[in-house]
């Protein structure tokens, strides 16, 4: 019935999460709130975890994109589902320390990370950075020195396939502020540069190709390419990368135009793959990371509102007002992103209405969604925005001084406060 297996509707004609009353829920901890199933985001952990079972001897790891959804409670469930990290700053490295998480199964990414950043991330003891650019590699090379220190270091590699939702092209992704090219001899040139320094070993080669992709083939091209990279170094310097990391990327359903493949086909075909490149150039089979973030939490997770306001507005639009918007959800107002908006007070009627949902910000482009059907809506009403677990809390903001929301887990009908809801105190907590 829904784009998420784990909403239901109840005798009371109510949208349910993972057993819980979602109208119940708004009222015990107020609107807006994001709401997780725990259930459904352990069983994509899982799901992962096994399909490195199944197709590729267990030899790999999925590291769990902490960007889309960075808190203390995501990192313990990593953790406990086996899964590593991948941090992008210093404020994520510190949420995983915070979490006790294994730090060894943190691999930190980012195109600028500091000098302060290295300095941390080396003193957190982070298993693995993924280095951008050559002045990184240099300064990483140096602060390591400077703590008598060899820190594990990966490649950022731009593979020249740059996937979309629905096709990919094969070249065309030099313009990319991320990674070493592959192309130019960039990417060449930094795995000499990195052999010559005594404080950086490298392990790893990293590609990431695209996020919100619904095709298996650009996955299966990016990692034929990696290979085939990894066969150039062993075949005119003499070494063998052991170790490869092929980004995350893993489309979900937003709406019923949406079609993600299961996730383990993933790594059946991605194995063949490997597999064959290996042999074909000789090299050990490496061991795999992958990086899903927005296939992990993003259908585990639904916002809700309470309506506060309609307008119709006869021939143009009817606008209803709920009390979040673009500060808990920016991502129709940048990339018009569409969502399944469900009345979550009259989940069992016919979606009959044709509405545009507006946030409450100062802003004219403060759209939760446009032109949406739902069932017809009433000030007090409990709406739903479906699909909101990744990139919405962690691309949050406090535009207008609104306090972020609340942040509950569910877990067959039992609910816990996972990330508090800001107060006024919190906003001015910094202004001096
Ligand atoms: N690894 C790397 C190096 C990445 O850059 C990303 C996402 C991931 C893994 C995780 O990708 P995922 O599995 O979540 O697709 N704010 C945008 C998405 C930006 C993605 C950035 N990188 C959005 O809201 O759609």
């Amino acid at each position: 019935m829904f784009v998420n297996d784990c909403l239901n509707v109840n005798e009371k004609g109510h949208l349910t999460i993972g057993g819980c009353d979602t109208v119940e829920l708004a009222e015990k901890y107020g609107t807006p709130l994001y709401v997780l199933d725990e259930n459904t985001i352990r069983d994509t952990c899982r799901s992962y975890v096994n399909s490195f079972k199944k197709y590729y001897n267990g030899n790999g790891m999925p590291l769990y994109a902490s960007k889309t959804l960075s808190c203390k409670e995501m990192c313990r469930i990593a953790n406990e589902e086996n899964l590593g990290l991948d941090v992008v700053s210093g404020g994520e490295i510190y949420t995983a320390v915070q979490a006790d998480f294994p730090m060894e199964k943190v691999h930190f990414h980012g195109n600028n990370k500091t000098a302060e950043e290295i300095r941390f991330a080396l003193d957190s003891k982070v298993g693995k950075f993924v280095v951008d650019n050559l002045y990184e590699l240099e300064l990483l090379n140096e602060i390591a020195k400077e703590k008598g220190v060899v820190a594990n270091i990966s490649f950022r590699i731009k593979p020249g396939v740059d996937a979309h939702t629905h096709n990919f092209i094969r070249t065309g992704q030099i313009d990319s502020k991320f990674g070493f090219a592959l192309e130019t001899g960039e990417a060449f040139e930094a795995v000499k540069k990195a052999l010559t320094y005594d404080n950086v070993a490298l392990k790893e080669l990293h590609c990431h190709i695209g996020s919100q992709i619904f095709d298996i083939e650009p996955f299966v091209t990016a990692a034929e390419i990696m290979l085939d990279f990894m066969g150039k170094i062993k075949d005119e310097l003499n070494v063998v990368i052991t170790e490869l990391n092929l980004g995350g990327g893993f489309g979900i359903m937003y709406t019923e135009d949406d079609e993600p493949v299961p996730y383990e086909n993933y790594m059946e075909k991605v194995s063949e793959a490997v597999k064959a490149k290996a042999q074909e150039h000789n090299l050990p089979v490496p061991y795999i990371y992958i990086e899903p973030g927005r296939s992990i939490v993003g259908e585990a997770g639904i916002t809700l509102y309470t309506v506060g306001g309609k307008k119709i507005i006869p021939d143009v639009r009817t606008y209803v007002s709920v009390d979040g918007g673009m500060t808990d959800n920016i991502r129709y107002a940048l990339y018009q992103s569409a969502y399944t908006v469900v009345n979550a007070s009259k989940a069992d009627k016919e979606a009959t209405e044709i509405v545009t949902v507006a946030g409450k910000c100062c802003e004219s482009g403060d759209l939760v969604q446009e032109h949406t059907k739902i069932a017809e809506v009433e000030v007090g009403d409990t709406l739903a925005v479906l699909s909101t677990g990744a990139y919405n809390y962690s691309m949050a903001s406090n535009y207008n001084r609104i306090p972020r929301p609340a942040m509950v887990m569910v877990n067959n009908g039992e609910s816990r406060v996972i990330i508090k809801r800001e107060s006024y105190e919190d906003l001015v907590r910094n202004d001096l």
